[in-house]
């Protein structure tokens, strides 16, 4: 008896791709086949792998349990909920809606339909993520007072859907979701007290093409997330302050990061130094004494538990990893940003 679980995916671009292959490689899962509005992008489905004619098609297929959502954004709704009044187990793609009032039509649609829903959080399994969440929970460098979370690129926004306002697109909807998700996650079980925003449109006037939020915490943390499209220089990926240290990685490598720290607080003998036009000691830079150097730890993560823990959850026996609870958190504050650029203000967080 096949005791795998049968699954689907609607929507068979780019992330629909990469899911199938990912079914096809699981274990635990039987890929079924797939539906897109665009014929051609089944074409290439793996051998056996049905090209589904329509939504109905596939929705009425007895065989599939779990269907996987990987349309554009403004359609992730809709189809959600009419794949969970199908009676399936459903993952929609990042971000899960764009308001929370969708989000909680959504969620209600699961709990009637008594069906998995969750949402695709992959990069909570990122390398670079992990590694830092890892020093901010070891209090390595002592009480983390700043985090900086970026992503820099040079090409504007590709040329589909993504770079079009109506269809969800924008640097807040496309990255900001997954890192200011990494924030939330991150600073648990810390309160957001407030956000500021402020969005790009450098290349692009009809969406966001990057921002910069400011989100203060309840115990002074202050978090800052940071999307560019237009950076021909980048900067680190990640970048943290403690009181005793600072972390440091540049791009996705986190053999390439670093922390380095105070070895020696009370080696006050700085030297005053020639800094541009002026003198100064406060920014005089450390000696080798008082300082030390350290690689990053890497910690072991599996993207690969994504799928095994939503296998889980439709046997029964276990809790979704990516919950309704932190996805509610993190549309309102997708809301938020907008709403904080939009009126140029500070706005307080409560959720
Ligand atoms: N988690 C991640 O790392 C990650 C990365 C990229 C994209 N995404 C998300 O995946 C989703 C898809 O993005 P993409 O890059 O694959 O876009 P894409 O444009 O490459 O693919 C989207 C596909 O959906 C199809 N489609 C549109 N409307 C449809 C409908 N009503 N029914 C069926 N198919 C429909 C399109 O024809 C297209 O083939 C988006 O929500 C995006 O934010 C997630």
């Amino acid at each position: 008896m096949n005791s795998r679980i049968g699954c689907a995916v609607i929507g068979h671009g780019g992330m629909g791709h990469f899911h199938s292959h990912r079914m096809v490689e699981s274990p635990e899962l039987d890929f079924i086949g797939a539906f897109d509005v665009i014929p051609s992008r089944t074409s290439d489905l793996h051998e056996g792998g049905k090209a589904f004619e329509s939504m109905d098609e596939l929705l009425a297929d007895d065989r599939i349990s779990l269907v996987t959502v990987a349309t554009p954004n403004d359609v992730h709704k809709e189809i959600v909920i009419r794949a969970l009044e199908a009676g399936k187990n459903v993952v929609c793609e990042k971000p899960v809606t764009m308001t929370l009032a969708d989000l909680d039509d959504m969620i209600a649609a699961a709990r009637k339909a008594k069906r998995l829903f969750t949402v695709h959080q992959n990069r909570r399994w990122d390398p670079d993520f992990l590694a830092m969440k890892n020093i901010f929970d070891k209090g390595t460098l002592g009480r983390v007072f700043c985090v900086e979370s970026r992503v820099h690129g040079s090409r504007g926004i590709p040329g589909d859907w993504r770079n079009q306002k109506e269809h969800g697109g924008g640097m807040v909807l496309d990255w900001g979701v997954h890192i200011i998700d990494q924030m939330l996650m991150m600073t648990l079980p810390r309160k957001l007290v407030s956000i500021y925003a402020h969005l790009d449109n450098v290349t692009n006037e009809n969406c966001d093409d990057g921002f910069h939020v400011e989100a203060i915490f309840d115990d002074g943390l202050v978090f800052r997330t940071e999307v560019g499209t237009s950076n021909f220089i980048a900067l680190p990926r990640w970048y943290m302050l403690g009181e005793n240290g600072s972390a440091k990685i540049d791009g996705w490598d986190v053999s390439k990061g670093e922390i380095v720290m105070v070895s020696d607080w009370e080696n006050r003998d700085a030297v005053p130094i020639i800094a541009g036009v002026g003198l100064t000691k406060t920014m005089a830079p450390r000696t080798d004494d008082t300082i030390k150097r350290y690689p990053i730890e890497q910690v072991p993560g599996d993207w690969r538990d994504f799928y095994r823990n939503v296998c889980a959850c439709i046997r029964g026996e276990a809790e979704p990893i990516v919950t309704h609870d932190q996805q509610r958190r993190l549309v309102r504050l997708l809301e938020l940003v907008f709403e904080s650029a939009e009126k140029n203000e500070t706005l307080k967080f409560s959720l």
